[in-house]
């Protein structure tokens, strides 16, 4: 994997005079930063962030997906209008949206299918909760989270990102340790590598409180290509040092 990829997923925060401040905050300690970098933003300031954007080398993203291109599905909001918006990245599959949306497997397989079908990364999160932790099922249910997703997108598996979010360690504080991601991450790469002969094109990022002080452990993972950022996105300082971290990975 050539350079690390961080993507700070705002969650539902942020406002207009906010985003401002944290984007400038970024851009200005941002200078020749070798890792790619993203934010996935709430969907009423995509208009505004990729106006921030312009110029820059961050990329922008959204938080979701529909699994509709158009038409009757109030409230969701399709891949084509987030191409309208300059939009590179979608998250699909979330924990918060696992959770509290009662997204299956398959719906998230549909939302990558989308996304993919209009040329936005779909940033696929797979996770297991403590209970399934705790009860060794751990292997088990992010292999069956990527196979929905691979059995709906066959050889387009390639142009995924793929995010191991542990949801015991999402906002939480409590990380993963560096050996416990990277186990993680290593069967994920082995399915991918089952599933296509370029699973060297996909990036593999660890997600749940990630932050500055354990960063550059987390990413000296052999089998972890970046991470994505909760908390830790938004403030700048603290976002601009997880950068600084997958910088230095590049050598
Ligand atoms: P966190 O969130 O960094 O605040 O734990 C990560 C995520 O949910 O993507």
């Amino acid at each position: 994997m050539s350079s690390k990829l961080i993507v700070g997923n705002w969650k539902m925060n942020g406002g207009l005079a906010a985003n401002q401040v944290l984007l400038d905050g970024i851009k200005t300690g941002l200078g020749a930063m070798r890792c790619r970098v993203g934010v996935c933003v709430p969907f009423p300031y995509l208009a505004q962030v990729q106006l921030l954007l312009a110029n820059t080398s961050v990329d922008l993203g959204s938080q979701d997906v529909s699994a509709q291109v158009s038409g009757a599905y109030t409230g969701e909001v399709s891949a084509p209008m987030l191409r309208d918006f300059g939009v590179r990245y979608a998250i699909v599959g979330h924990s918060e949206r696992r959770q509290y949306h009662g997204e299956s497997d398959e719906l998230v397989a549909l939302k990558t299918k989308q996304a993919l079908a209009h040329g936005i990364t779909p940033i696929v999160c797979v996770g297991e909760t403590l209970a399934q932790r705790e009860a060794g099922e751990t292997e088990a249910v992010v292999k069956r989270q990527l196979a929905a997703v691979i059995h709906e997108n066959g050889h387009c598996i390639s142009e995924i990102v793929l995010a191991y979010e542990p949801v015991w360690a999402i906002g939480t504080g409590r990380t993963a340790t560096p050996e416990q991601a990277q186990a993680v991450h290593a069967v994920l790469r082995a399915q991918i590598k089952a599933a296509t002969a370029h699973a060297e094109r996909v990036s593999i990022l660890y997600g749940g409180s990630m932050n500055a002080a354990n960063a550059a452990d987390l990413l000296a993972q052999a089998d972890i290509d970046g991470g994505l950022i909760g908390g830790a996105s938004l403030k700048a300082a603290d976002f601009l040092s997880i950068l600084q971290a997958a910088h230095r990975c590049a050598g």
